[in-house]
């Protein structure tokens, strides 16, 4: 068998030229940079060999490189979270290296030792510590990516690749609190079908997004809520997983997302509601706030049912969930050419979203004690 990625090869160089973080009040989303980054390049005859951290900086590939004609591309987003005494934190990092494999199998691209990975992004994540803003809201945010690089037009598994990380100071996703988002009930478009690669975080799947959520803002809408089928499956929120909740007359609220069928990408996010939900709801680890008489369903919900609730006045929330904006509260929903109104609180989140978000993010920033939140 051929080398695996191994930390103990690990090669430093660090820059030359060190940057000043910026003021973290003038952050944008993925436009600020660390200082350095993480490479492993992977041969067919060789695997993969000796990882390098080095300074951030362009990558030189020859233009046949297989990623810019077939989309040899995926990635990963986590975050890592540093609190006011200096202590650095990864939230659920063998998720994300899990999810990077099965994303990497599904187009043929190399495979690799996850938790030698999580090794190797923790020593990036020290060199590059003083860039996470200590402040509430705020993180690092961890791109993992692989591509493929061999020089070659042929449509077939690259016989070369790399896998790089960069790394990202941001702030929270809404700075003024939670602002809740309109969202495009999208007939026209689709970003899934059975048997595609709406499961796996390809950049192929994000590309061919675009196009839509810029339809959707032309109409006044924020992002797609993408639906599936003759019978509008609720698929996904733009780039988030959904999230919908209902109140039953048996006085039950239910937390429903769609299942993993095989259009809905594995969120660590919407794992992580999921799981705190259940916890809250089998009584083994509530979670303050949160209403007792809690049912949390996986299964697959209709436009039709949502209307239907809208109407009645049964719909409590709707909101998408993702590593990015953690949890982004919905007020609106275009459909079918009109516009259902989602309640909101004050806040912007509602009665179920407002204590697992708090919780969960009590868990990212490592104010809650939970094994998920991994020290660097
Ligand atoms: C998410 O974290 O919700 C994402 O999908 C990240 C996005 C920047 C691609």
């Amino acid at each position: 068998t051929l080398p695996d990625i191994e930390p103990s090869l690990l090669e430093i160089t660090r820059t030359q030229d060190p940057k000043t973080p910026p003021p973290p009040s003038s952050l944008v989303f993925g436009h600020t940079f660390t200082d350095h980054m993480l490479a492993v390049p992977w041969h067919i005859l060789e695997g993969w060999g000796a990882p390098k951290i080095q300074p951030y900086g362009p990558l030189s590939l020859p233009p046949s490189a297989t990623v810019f004609h077939y989309a040899h591309c995926l990635f990963e987003g986590l975050k890592a979270y540093r609190d006011t005494s200096g202590k650095v934190t990864l939230f659920r990092p063998d998720m994300n290296m899990k999810r990077m494999n099965t994303t990497a199998e599904r187009i043929a691209m190399p495979t690799f030792n996850g938790e030698a990975m999580v090794e190797l992004l923790k020593q990036l994540v020290r060199l590059d510590k003083h860039w996470i803003p200590d402040q509430p809201g705020y993180s690092l945010y961890i791109r993992p990516t692989m591509i493929g690089t061999q020089s070659a037009l042929g449509v077939a598994p690259p016989k070369e690749a790399l896998l790089f990380v960069i790394c990202s100071p941001v702030g929270p996703y809404y700075p003024q609190g939670f602002k809740p988002i309109a969202l495009y009930g999208t007939t026209e478009y689709t970003r899934a079908s059975p048997g595609g690669i709406g499961a796996y975080k390809l950049g192929a799947n994000y590309a061919a997004g675009i196009a839509a959520q810029r339809a959707a803002a032309a109409k006044g809408y924020v992002q797609n809520l993408w639906l599936h089928g003759p019978e509008h499956y609720i698929t996904e929120v733009g780039t988030m997983n959904a999230f919908v909740v209902f109140k039953h007359s048996d006085g039950t609220t239910e937390l429903v997302t769609p299942p993993l069928d095989g259009i809905i990408l594995p969120g660590v996010t919407r794992d992580s509601v999921l799981a705190l939900a259940r916890a809250h709801a089998a009584g083994t680890a509530p979670v303050p706030g949160l209403t007792d008489r809690l049912v949390v369903s996986e299964r697959p919900v209709t436009m039709g049912e949502v209307k239907e609730a809208a109407r009645t006045g049964t719909l409590v929330e709707f909101f998408g969930a993702g590593t990015a904006a953690v949890i982004s509260p919905v007020d609106r929903i275009g459909y079918l050419g009109e516009d259902l109104r989602i309640p909101t609180g004050p806040d912007g989140m509602g009665p179920v979203s407002r204590p697992l978000w708090k919780y969960l993010t009590g868990i990212q920033t490592g104010s809650i004690a939970h094994p998920w939140s991994v020290v660097v």
